[in-house]
C-alpha cells in the first residue's frame, strides 16, 4: 500500500503529480474550508509532510501516529522542533544550495534599494512630486567601495560579500564563530567582533540562522554602535533583531537605513515600518524566484521521496534519527 504524504502549504500541480507516482497524496485545500481542520484530520495518517511556514512540534504532531519525515521546502529550519522531532525519531530535511545565489540577489538588492532609495523614490515620482532635478534632501549614499560587514559568513553571507567585493570594490568584514580563511583569500575578507564589525561597516547584513545564540543578536545596543550613515540589511530571521529597537533606531537616526525581508511577525500588516521612509520592506522573498522554488521543490521531493522509500535522504537535519 503507498504510504501517504500531506501537505502543510500550497504545492504545486507539479509537485503534487511527482509524489502521486508513490504516495497517495492530501492537500488542504482553502475552497474546501478551514485548512487547518483539514490539516489536523489528516495527520494521523501521514507518514510524510512537506511543505513551508508552519510550527511544528510537540503540540501539533503529537496525533501523527505514522510520521516519519517532515520535508521543510526551505533552507530555514526554525519552525521545527528539533528535540521533539529527535525524541520521536522523525527525520528532518531541508532545501540548502539551491537557493543561495538567489537569496544573495535579493540581499544585495536590499543594499542597493536602501542606499539608493529607490522604493521611496519610485513612490514619489509616481506621485507627480517630480518637478525638478532632486536635490540633497533626496540623495543616497553610495555603496561601491564601502565596507561590508556580514554576519554570519555561510554560504549565503559568502555569496553576498563576492557580490561585493567583485562587482562592487567593497571591503568585506565579518563576524561568527568560526574563521574563513579560504574567503580571506578570495576576497580579502577580514574577521572582526560583532561589536568592531559593528562600527565600522556600511552596510551590516545579517545572515545568521536563528537559533537560541542569535535571537535578539541585534538589539538597541548594538544599534548604536553601527555609524549614524550605516544601513541594517536583515534576510536572516525576524527575531535576530529586537524590531521595536530597530524601529526606534530608524526614528531618532541612529542609523540611516533599514532594508527588511524578515519581521518578527509574519506577514507585516501593521508595524511603524511600514510608514517609515528609511525602511526598505520585502514581503520575505529571499528564495522568490521561479527558477528558485522550482527547484527548491524538487530538491524537498526528493528528500521526502527517499525517506519514505527508506534511502538517507540528501539533506537530513537531524541524521542521528537516521536507522537505515
Ligand atoms: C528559507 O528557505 O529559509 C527561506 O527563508 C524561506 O523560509
Amino acid at each position: 500500500m503507498k504510504k501517504t504524504v500531506l501537505a502543510f502549504s500550497r504545492i504545486t500541480p507539479a509537485m503534487a503529480e511527482r509524489l502521486q507516482h508513490d504516495f497517495t497524496v492530501i492537500m488542504p485545500d482553502p475552497k474546501r474550508g478551514d485548512v487547518n481542520a483539514q490539516f489536523n484530520e489528516a495527520l494521523p495518517h501521514a507518514h510524510g509532510l512537506i511543505g513551508v511556514g508552519r510550527k511544528l512540534g510537540r503540540a501539533q504532531l503529537e496525533g501523527a501516529g505514522k510520521l516519519e519525515v517532515v520535508s521543510s521546502v526551505s533552507v530555514g529550519y526554525d519552525n521545527y522542533d528539533l528535540d521533539y522531532f529527535n525524541e520521536r525519531g522523525i527525520a528532518l530535511t531541508n532545501t540548502p544550495d539551491v537557493l543561495t545565489e538567489s537569496t544573495a540577489d535579493l540581499g544585495f538588492s536590499l543594499i542597493m534599494g536602501c542606499a539608493r532609495r529607490t522604493a521611496e523614490l519610485d513612490a514619489w515620482t509616481k506621485a507627480g512630486h517630480w518637478q525638478a532635478s532632486v536635490g540633497p534632501a533626496l540623495f543616497g549614499s553610495d555603496v561601491h567601495g564601502k565596507t561590508l560587514g556580514i554576519v554570519g559568513m555561510g554560504n549565503i553571507g559568502a555569496a553576498i560579500a563576492r557580490r561585493g567585493r567583485l562587482g562592487f570594490n567593497m571591503s568585506v568584514i565579518y563576524s561568527g564563530n568560526s574563521r574563513k580563511t579560504a574567503l580571506e583569500q578570495e576576497l580579502g575578507a577580514q574577521m572582526r567582533s560583532l561589536e568592531q564589525m559593528l562600527g565600522e561597516a556600511d552596510f551590516v547584513c545579517i545572515v545568521v540562522p536563528l537559533s537560541d545564540a542569535t535571537r535578539q543578536l541585534i538589539g538597541a545596543r548594538e544599534l548604536k554602535l553601527m555609524k549614524p550613515s550605516a544601513f541594517l540589511i536583515n534576510i536572516a530571521r525576524g527575531p535576530v533583531v529586537d524590531e521595536a529597537a530597530l524601529i526606534q533606531a530608524l526614528q531618532d537616526g541612529t542609523i540611516r537605513g533599514a532594508g527588511l525581508d524578515v519581521y518578527e511577525k509574519e506577514p507585516l500588516t501593521d508595524s511603524p515600518l511600514l510608514s517609515l521612509p528609511n525602511a526598505l520592506t520585502l514581503p520575505h522573498i529571499g528564495s522568490a524566484t521561479a527558477e528558485t522554488r522550482e527547484a527548491m521543490a524538487n530538491r524537498a521531493i526528493d528528500n521526502l521521496r527517499a525517506a519514505l522509500l527508506g534511502e538517507r535522504p540528501r539533506d537530513l537535519v537531524n541524521p542521528q534519527v537516521w536507522k537505515g
